[in-house]
């Protein structure tokens, strides 16, 4: 065999072919199964998937967005047998989804890419791609396929500012790009373990859209008229009875949170840690569930799983030179961006000789509005039998506060 046929042969048998979801309505895409950092930041312990989706109308073809680029080939080859597309839909311009638009462009080059006004503007910022490939789609508008219509319903902040998703109309499928997705590697093409899905979903959630919670609220009742069989993200798999996250979004995103408390610490000597440890254990002798993680060797998708639910974040930490530690600042910068829907906040630790803790943690958390600050335990050196006098004092506090918001 020559070189160039053991490559294509290596090349069929590496790639997943596409997957029908019903007649003319495919899967394409790419399963991710060793990715396990996302945008350098958002760990991915069990890898992602890119789902793409193709639509074929009697009259027309629409590819509904596409793959990571890292992942072309495996887009080409699940679009060997297509000869035609009229229209590639960018539901969003997040690398994800749109990174491999140019090279399916140069393969198809009479498409035209479908986007929000903001999405053209990002299409062409970040991928360069030419102004008269891109046609606006307004919010509500419909085009023909023939036999097949597909909506666009503008779906903003989710979580940047140009998305959108599609319905299928006769075929009651929705479309929805990271809305509902979840980071999951797996060759289930429909939700087939709903805990596993459940907080992968949750942690996606929480790590890209809880910030914008209030504008992803008006983003669900714009959907919620809709006769929906199929929930279609780009990340994970296909939800075959949309309740199951359309209700799991409507929880994470209400105003009410959880009779939880969430403590991140970090200890170099042990004086913090047991400080947290105390506190843990007033507060579950209370009836209230606590999540407390070591910033050190903390997944920070589990911490932000965990803040979903919060009523109470207290910040364990001891001085460093004058001020928190390194990864205490890290831990508050990312509830401040998080902003997570908790109603009291406050700091523990110790500290050596002298301290600004407090005043700098709490001038890092400015996004944090309407949020009750408790008086923090500070000590110098290890806690003594007044400090833990002073913990039991902060675990009535956070008990009563929950009662009062008829969590407890
Ligand atoms: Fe899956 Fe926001 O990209």
């Amino acid at each position: 065999m020559s070189i160039r046929m053991s490559y294509i042969l290596l090349f069929f048998l590496f790639h997943m072919n596409k997957r029908k979801i019903i007649d003319n309505v495919y899967w394409l895409g790419g399963i991710d199964w060793d990715r396990r950092l996302f945008d350098s930041l958002i760990p991915l312990p069990d890898g992602t998937s890119y789902n793409s989706y193709l639509i074929k109308g009697s009259e027309k073809t629409v590819l509904l967005d596409t793959i990571d680029p890292s992942m072309t080939d495996t887009l080409f080859f699940q679009l060997k047998d297509v000869e035609k597309i009229d229209y590639i839909v960018s539901h969003h311009t997040e690398q994800d989804h749109s990174g491999a638009i140019p090279a399916v462009l140069k393969k198809y080059p009479s498409a035209k890419v479908l986007a929000t006004k903001k999405g053209k503007e990002m299409l062409i910022d970040h991928l360069l791609i030419s102004p008269e490939q891109i046609q606006i789609v307004e919010d509500g508008e419909e085009i023909s396929l023939g036999d097949k219509t597909l909506k666009f319903i503008h779906t903003p902040w989710v979580h940047w500012p140009e998305t959108m998703v599609s319905y299928l109309v006769e075929d009651k499928i929705l479309f929805s790009c990271d809305f509902f997705g979840s980071h999951l590697a797996t060759t289930d093409l429909y939700v087939k373990d709903e805990g596993l899905v459940y907080e992968a979903a949750k942690r996606y959630f929480a790590e890209i859209m809880m910030p914008f919670s209030k504008i992803i609220r008006k983003n669900i009742d714009k959907i919620k008229h809709l006769e929906i069989q199929l929930i279609a993200p780009s990340h994970g798999p296909i939800y075959d009875k949309p309740s199951f996250i359309v209700d799991a979004y409507e929880d994470w995103i209400s105003d009410t949170p959880k009779n939880v408390v969430v403590i991140p610490y970090v200890s170099m000597h042990g004086s913090t840690r047991t400080m947290v440890e105390y506190l843990v254990g007033a507060l579950a002798k209370k009836g209230v569930t606590v999540y407390q993680f070591d910033l050190a060797v903390v997944d920070i998708g589990k911490l932000a799983i965990a803040l979903v639910d919060a009523a109470t974040v207290i910040l364990g930490t001891p001085t460093v030179h004058a001020g928190p530690h390194p990864l205490a600042v890290y831990a508050a910068y990312l509830l401040n961006a998080l902003k997570p829907k908790i109603k009291l906040i406050s700091v523990i630790g110790s500290y050596g000789w002298f301290t600004k803790t407090i005043d700098q943690v709490v001038s890092m958390v400015p996004g944090l509005k309407e949020v009750e600050i408790l008086e923090p335990v500070y000590v110098k050196g290890h806690p003594k039998e007044e400090s833990f006098k002073s913990l039991d004092i902060m675990a009535e506090k956070i008990a009563e506060k929950h009662k009062e918001l008829n969590l407890l």
